[in-house]
Formats: C-alpha cells, sequence, structure tokens
C-alpha cells in the first residue's frame, strides 16, 4: 500500500484516526451534547472522529448535533430521512467512517465511554476483530436493572448462544468496537433490517474473534427508550434469520404458526359449540353443512383470533390500532374469504383432473387435493397480507402510536 513519496507530491491526506464512533440518535436533545463532551474527555489520548447518525428527530437532536460540529471538526453529523431505522442508520454511519476501528454507542449515557479508548486498541492491535463492551464479564455490571429485565437479558443470552453459538456474555449489548477489515468484509451480507446489528456481524461471520469489557450500564440521563416490548420479538427473529433465515423468512414462519394455531381455535369453537348445544354437524360422506351455527362460529372465532394473533406478532412493525383496527380486520376478513374461495376452487379443480387415476381411494385423493388447495390459497392470502393488510409504513407513524 505504501508508495515512495518524491517532494512534488501534494501533501498526504491526514492518517485515518484510530477510531470512528457512531452514535445513533432518535430524540436525544436532551443527551446528544452531554455524550459528545464525554467522548471527546474520554477519547483525548488518541486519533478518533464522531459521526451521529440522526434520523431527523423531531426535537431538533440534529440541530444540536451540527451546531456542535461547527465548532469541533472532529464531530461530523449525518441526517437522515429515508429508510429510518436503528440498524439502518448505524450502517449508514460505518459507511462513512474513515477510522481504522468502528465503534457504535448509544447516545443516552448508558454505555460507559471511558472503556472505548481501550476497546478500540485491542482491536486496532489485533489482538481481536471485534471488542464488545459487556455487562456480564468481569467488572460489568446492569446497573440498577430490575430482576425482571436481567431475567429477560439472561435468557436472550442462552439462544444466542445456544442457537448462533456466539462467543459473548452479552449478546444484546449495542456497545461494540469492530476493525474496518471485518466491517467491510461483513457488511454486504448484512440484514439492515436485523436487530441486533453486533449479532448480524458475529452470526454472518463465526470466524471473527472476539473480545470483551466489562462496564456498568447506567440509567438514562434524559429522555426515553425507543426499543419496547417489541425489543424480545424482533430479537427472536434476528436470531431465527441469522440461523434458519437462508430457509423459510421469518415473517412467513409467524404467519404459519398462527395460521396453524388459528385451524386449532376453529375445531376448537366448533367442538365447544356443539358441546353447549348450537346446533348440529351433519357426517358421513356429506361435507358439513356450511350454515351450521358451531360452523359459522368456528370460522369467526378463527378470524378474529388469527387476524389478533397477526397484527400483534408476525407484523408488529405494522400493526393497527385503535378505531383503525376494524379497517384491518375488514380488509383480513376480505382477503380470508377470498382465499377460501380459491381453496375451494383449486380443491375442486383438482377433482376434477383425477390426477391418481384410480391408484389412490378417493378419500384419499379428496385430501390431497385439499391440501394442495390449502397451500395455494394459503399462499395467495400471505401475499396479499403481507402487500395489502400490513404493508409497510412509515416508522413514524409507528412511533407514534407507540407514544
Ligand atoms: N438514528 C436512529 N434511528 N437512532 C435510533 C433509532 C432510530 O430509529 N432508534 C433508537 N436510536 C438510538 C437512540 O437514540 C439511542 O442512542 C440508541 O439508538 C439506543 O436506543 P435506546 O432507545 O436507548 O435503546 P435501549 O437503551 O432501550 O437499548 C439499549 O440496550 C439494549 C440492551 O438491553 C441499546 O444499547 C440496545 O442496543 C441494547 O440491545
Ligand atoms: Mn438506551
Amino acid at each position: 500500500m505504501t508508495s515512495a513519496t518524491s517532494p512534488t507530491n501534494p501533501p498526504p491526506l491526514d492518517a485515518p484516526p484510530l477510531l470512528s464512533v457512531i452514535t445513533p440518535t432518535y430524540n436525544e436533545a436532551g443527551n446528544i451534547l452531554v455524550l459528545l463532551e464525554n467522548l471527546e474527555r474520554a477519547l483525548a489520548e488518541v486519533t478518533y472522529e464522531i459521526i451521529v447518525v440522526d434520523d431527523d428527530s423531531p426535537d431538533g437532536t440534529w440541530q444540536l448535533a451540527e451546531d456542535h460540529a461547527a465548532a469541533h471538526p472532529l464531530v461530523r453529523v449525518l441526517r437522515r430521512f429515508h429508510d429510518k431505522g436503528l440498524s439502518p442508520a448505524v450502517l449508514a454511519g460505518m459507511e462513512l467512517a474513515e477510522g481504522r476501528t468502528l465503534a457504535v454507542i448509544d447516545a443516552d449515557g448508558q454505555h460507559d465511554e471511558s472503556i472505548l479508548a481501550a476497546m478500540a486498541r485491542r482491536v486496532d492491535s489485533g489482538e481481536a476483530d471485534v471488542c464488545v463492551g459487556s455487562r456480564n464479564s468481569d467488572g460489568g455490571s446492569y446497573g440498577d436493572w430490575s430482576r425482571g429485565r436481567r431475567l429477560v437479558s439472561w435468557v436472550a443470552t442462552l439462544i444466542a448462544r445456544l442457537f448462533l453459538r456466539v462467543p459473548l456474555t452479552d449478546p444484546m449489548s449495542g456497545y461494540f468496537v469492530i476493525s474496518r477489515e471485518a466491517f467491510e468484509d461483513a457488511a454486504p451480507d448484512v440484514n439492515p433490517q436485523g436487530f441486533k446489528i453486533l449479532l448480524e456481524f458475529l452470526g454472518r461471520r463465526p470466524e471473527l474473534s472476539v473480545a470483551e469489557m466489562g462496564y456498568t450500564f447506567r440509567s438514562r440521563t434524559a429522555g426515553e427508550t425507543k426499543l419496547n416490548s417489541s425489543v424480545i420479538r424482533s430479537y427472536l427473529l434476528a436470531v431465527f434469520d441469522l440461523r434458519f433465515g437462508h430457509m423459510v423468512k421469518p415473517q412467513l414462519l409467524l404467519y404459519t404458526l398462527v395460521g396453524l394455531a388459528g385451524v386449532g381455535v376453529n375445531f376448537g369453537a366448533i367442538v365447544v359449540g356443539e358441546a353447549v348445544g348450537l346446533g348440529s354437524i351433519t357426517t358421513g360422506s356429506e361435507a358439513i353443512d356450511p350454515l351450521a351455527i358451531p360452523v359459522v362460529v368456528g370460522l369467526l372465532a378463527q378470524l378474529v383470533m388469527t387476524f389478533t394473533a397477526n397484527n400483534w406478532f408476525t407484523f408488529w412493525e405494522n400493526r393497527y390500532q385503535g378505531s383503525r383496527l376494524l379497517v384491518g380486520f375488514g380488509l383480513f376478513a376480505v382477503i380470508s374469504a377470498y382465499g377460501l374461495m380459491i381453496q375451494f376452487a383449486v380443491a375442486k379443480w383438482f377433482d376434477t383432473l383425477n390426477l391418481g387415476g384410480g391408484l389412490l381411494s378417493e378419500g384419499v385423493a379428496a385430501a390431497l387435493h385439499q391440501l394442495i388447495a390449502i397451500l395455494v390459497a394459503f399462499q395467495a392470502s400471505y401475499f396479499l397480507n403481507v402487500n395489502l393488510t400490513w404493508r409497510r409504513r412509515e416508522r413514524d407513524e409507528a412511533l407514534r402510536a407507540v407514544g
């Protein structure tokens, strides 16, 4: 890489700094300046740059950061308007970074910046590809976290170790340093929607070597957390995607699980309806009388249950709330009815084709046709629900709803 420089060459650009610190921000107006000052103090002994990546915070975090940057040349601000979200923000900052090592740190003061320079040195010296700030290793602690939050973190750690075999005591950590080489190597494979950017890097590149440094998690000084109860769900999805994502999309898996549970609810409702004498079902070779009351009750129960579960589980990011629930349910019901029609039509069509040619008994053939029909209808309804009912809306809208 080095080349002989003749005196006539222009002076070389400043060498890349040891460390680029990326700090994602969303509504951190009460914290950002404190963070920048703390970082500047903690990094006085090393070469660094700081990149604040703000998703156009309504509270004007970007403005405060830009004003600060005007007087501090080592600070840059990236204000983003599209593709908002924590992981995309971090990746965008990393793409701008010029340091030999890249760090991610929360802007709210929860991550102890006093160990940052040491983490960067350990990566820069080649001791490890990644150094993670950990609440579980020597010298680390969860500060004043409740037992409940500690338990969640403990379970999450267990899951990551079992499924991903990552050598981390704190896989949920959002505080780490990665070498430029490791970042550039893994970045093309990283899922930008992935929830935990650290797990993305280590999950995609298990061969990366990891070091840890303990620190005490501090309480937020101002503002509020953006990561709410959906964190656990997103976490499980991210782990699933890293482990099995090449085989099946996590969202389709959730949708399928909900669908199967719905069939269970349907049968359960029919059985209960029957038991309490809501009506009678004609059995035998004749199909079930479609107007029998328990069947209708069963279908309704299935519809309500699957909509609710899909809304709060499968498609959480785009969920309906308040009066809009009715809109969502209406769409879902129409699509479900449409799916049922497809199912009947496909099954009928296969019946008329008589593919088995008498090889299969009539009952087995009918069951097989029903199964194919269900798969076709399921696929169609999944497609419509993803693209119509729960199509991606802007993150801000969802955030406002969480509000
Ligand atoms: N640009 C941008 N866009 N920044 C965001 C966004 C976003 O959509 N959402 C959150 N941030 C920023 C916040 O402003 C904060 O600086 C940082 O990302 C972490 O968000 P918090 O809302 O503070 O998350 P947390 O404290 O609940 O979660 C922390 O602890 C978890 C472990 O328990 C984070 O460090 C997580 O990464 C960590 O897993
Ligand atoms: Mn935080």
